[in-house]
């Protein structure tokens, strides 16, 4: 690699976006005050800080320390509207904790969005299983349980992260024992479950196939730490082994990470893991590495743009399959524009390394392809501008300034949302 933009130094990412919006979420469960530490300050926080405010909470949020304060009220709104819920699709994570304590919710469909049409199916399907009435009215998901919840089982399709998380805000105030097999395993499943069970709530199994609740009564509002963002540090350690940097990524559990590691240490980087760190030492030029997004633990969905970019300038070829979402091969045909010899069939992507990219404006589609087109820029000659990079604000707190910190040589123009990246190295 003939140098310029290799990232190397340390990095501190703070909470999970995708566990934050949830325990923000989760909060509703209980009357009263709860706080949230290590909340990161990104801009899917303050929609679903707006979204709780219109329901009746008062919310604070201290970006310096990383706190929010959510006084939820006795009395709560139930709808959650279209604007909010079209801007930030995790929106729908209130639908469980109001149908619980309001025994009514009703939730906009989010309908499309950049990486598939998502479907609310075992959302819907789950809540019928408690004893919720479900059906769509003008566009909302509308779900009733006047006389309360009620336990049973219920075996999901699939383990989606989302009905998971919604079916087990929903049982935790329901009568009785919710069996939920097949259920989703990530672990913000396992920050969301230890907050419920800190709340007072009976949740076993979180973290494993089969999670059982048997609801109480009410639940008690109290303190909780957000468990450190798995995305954003495998964005950073995916950062070294693309620049053939060196970065040591602080504030994550490696475990969390263990098949991204293993998949960046089969493209030739060295990987250290240490306690609530992990340090990646990029090679030269990466080997290809094969790719199959799945559910946790397998490698996740998140960081499938970014196994695209490093694919795009390794050694030799190699398949990215994408078996989570429909639509989220976006990136692929904007490293086509920075000269990336990249081929989609279905969910298929057949990447062919190149030795360098070429720098290109480019657009990105959401928070991960945005990202993961920044860091291609690094690596393409010449400069890349990357349009659509307000995405990537809902997602990281301040990802220039780490980029920059790193060494890289980075910008962000604020209106209109542009980042220009001077992409100095060439492979
Ligand atoms: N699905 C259905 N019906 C449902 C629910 C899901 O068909 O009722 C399908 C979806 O259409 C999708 C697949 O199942 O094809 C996976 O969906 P899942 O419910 O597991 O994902 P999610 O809850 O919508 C969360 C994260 C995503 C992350 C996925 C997978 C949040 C806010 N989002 O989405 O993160 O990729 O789990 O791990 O937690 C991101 O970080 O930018 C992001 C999109």
């Amino acid at each position: 690699m003939l140098g310029g933009a290799r990232l190397a130094g340390e990095v501190a990412v703070v909470g999970a976006k995708n566990s934050a919006l949830k325990l923000m979420a989760a909060a509703l469960l209980a009357v009263g005050e709860t706080t949230l530490t290590n909340v990161p300050d990104i801009v899917d926080v303050t929609i679903m800080a707006e979204l709780l405010r219109r329901l009746g909470c008062t919310v604070q949020q201290d970006v310096a320390a990383g706190t929010v304060r959510l006084s939820v009220p006795e009395q709560l709104g139930h709808r959650a509207d279209y604007e909010l819920v079209r801007a930030m699709r995790a929106s729908i994570s209130v639908l469980g904790p109001l149908v619980a304590r309001c025994g009514l919710a009703d939730v906009a469909v989010p309908g499309g969005d950049a990486i598939g049409s998502r479907g609310l199916d075992l959302h819907a399907a789950g809540l019928t299983r408690l004893g919720a009435k479900v059906h769509i009215d003008h566009g909302y998901l509308v779900a009733q349980a006047p006389d309360g919840l009620v336990g049973a089982p219920i075996a999901l399709e699939f383990p989606s992260v989302g009905a998971t998380e919604n079916i087990l805000m929903a049982a935790v105030l329901a009568r009785g024992t919710t069996i939920l097999d097949n259920a989703a395993r990530e672990p913000e499943i396992v920050d969301l479950a230890q907050l419920l069970q800190a709340m007072g709530g009976h949740v076993e199994g979180a973290g494993t196939s089969t999670i059982v609740v048997t609801g109480v009564g009410e639940l008690h509002a109290v303190e909780h730490r957000v468990i450190g963002d798995r995305v954003a540090a495998g964005t950073y350690a995916f950062g070294a082994a693309i620049t053939g940097g060196d970065v040591l990524v602080r504030g994550v559990d490696p475990q969390h990470l263990r098949i991204v590691l293993d998949a960046l240490r089969e493209g030739g980087s060295q990987v250290r893991r240490q306690e609530g760190a992990v340090r990646v030492t990029g090679p030269a030029r990466p080997r290809a590495v094969d790719v199959a997004t799945l559910p946790f633990p397998g490698f996740p969905t998140g960081l499938q743009p970014f196994a695209l970019v490093l694919n795009s300038v390794a050694d030799g070829s190699a398949m990215v399959t994408e078996n989570m979402f429909e639509a989220r091969f976006h990136t692929a045909q904007e490293l086509a524009r920075l000269g990336a010899d990249v081929r989609v069939d279905g969910h298929h992507a057949l990447v062919r390394g190149r030795e360098r990219l070429s720098g290109a404006p480019v657009v990105g589609s959401d928070i991960r392809a945005a990202a993961a087109l920044v860091l291609a820029g690094l690596v393409a000659e010449g400069v890349t501008t990357v349009e659509g990079v307000a995405h990537v604000r809902r997602g990281y707190p301040d990802f220039a300034g780490d980029l920059r910190s790193l060494g890289a040589d980075v910008s962000t123009e604020v209106v209109p949302p542009v980042a220009l990246l001077p992409g100095r190295a060439q492979r």
